[in-house]
């Protein structure tokens, strides 16, 4: 099952609860929220208090992408704040497993996001703790850039890895998704799809959503 997740970071923030409503009642799977600490990606963005106000305007799970540094002293925060994934980057903690494990003892979704040079070997011990792997399909910092178009080859890999092993770890792509390379990414083995600019930046953000879909169900009927 293909599940979409618009992201936040390319929504008008003057109107960011009609923004969820849009895509939730468009047929959005999950709300992707993008944290930035300024440290380990060059920008700011949302803290818990943003996700604990979107906690009460959408029944959608909240899928946050933590881009921190040291993220085991700032999860807390966001886990009380109703965080219902978590991914936290590989290349920004030297403690994987024991906050992948912090994760899933509060009974949240933990992922790991990988940055596009960041070989899939990086994975190999800790794919069978993981509900999801979030694979940067551009340098994380800001919406709207170009796919990086080795990432199909690094979905194709880890899709590979996760059947050899006989796991059922989801693969979430961020990054360049568009209504253009939706349908090859599907056939890639990509299973949940942040897309930012795609969603928000079209003139009708449920269009697109709703555009997603029928590609998506189009795939997996095949
Ligand atoms: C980038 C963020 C992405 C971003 C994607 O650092 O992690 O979630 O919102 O934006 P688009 O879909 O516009 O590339
Ligand atoms: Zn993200």
């Amino acid at each position: 099952m293909i599940r979409i997740a618009p992201s936040l970071l390319s929504a008008d923030f003057t109107r960011i609860a009609e923004a969820v409503r849009t895509v939730e009642t468009a047929g959005a799977d999950l709300i992707h929220v993008d944290v930035m600490d300024g440290h380990f990606v060059p920008n700011l963005t949302f803290g818990p208090a943003l996700v604990a106000a979107l906690k009460k305007t959408t029944s959608l799970p909240l899928d946050v992408h933590l881009m921190v540094d040291n993220p085991r002293e700032i999860m807390p925060l966001f886990l009380e704040a109703g965080a219902d994934w978590i991914s936290i980057h590989v290349e920004a903690t030297p403690h994987l497993h024991r906050d992948i494990a912090f994760i899933r003892t509060a009974g949240r979704k933990a992922g790991v996001a990988l940055n596009p040079a960041t070989p899939l070997a990086a994975l190999e011990a800790i794919l069978p703790d993981l509900d999801f792997v979030l694979l940067m399909c551009v340098n994380p910092g800001r919406g709207s850039q170009a796919f990086i178009e080795a990432s199909h080859d690094r979905i194709r890999g880890l899709r590979r890895r996760i059947k050899d092993r006989g796991l059922s770890t989801l693969i979430e792509i961020d990054g360049g998704v568009n209504l253009a390379n939706f349908e090859g990414l599907c056939v890639d083995g990509a299973q949940v799809f942040v897309a930012g600019n795609a969603v928000f930046g079209h003139p009708d953000p449920s269009e697109a959503v709703r555009l997603m879909r029928q590609i998506a169900a189009r795939t997996e009927g095949r």
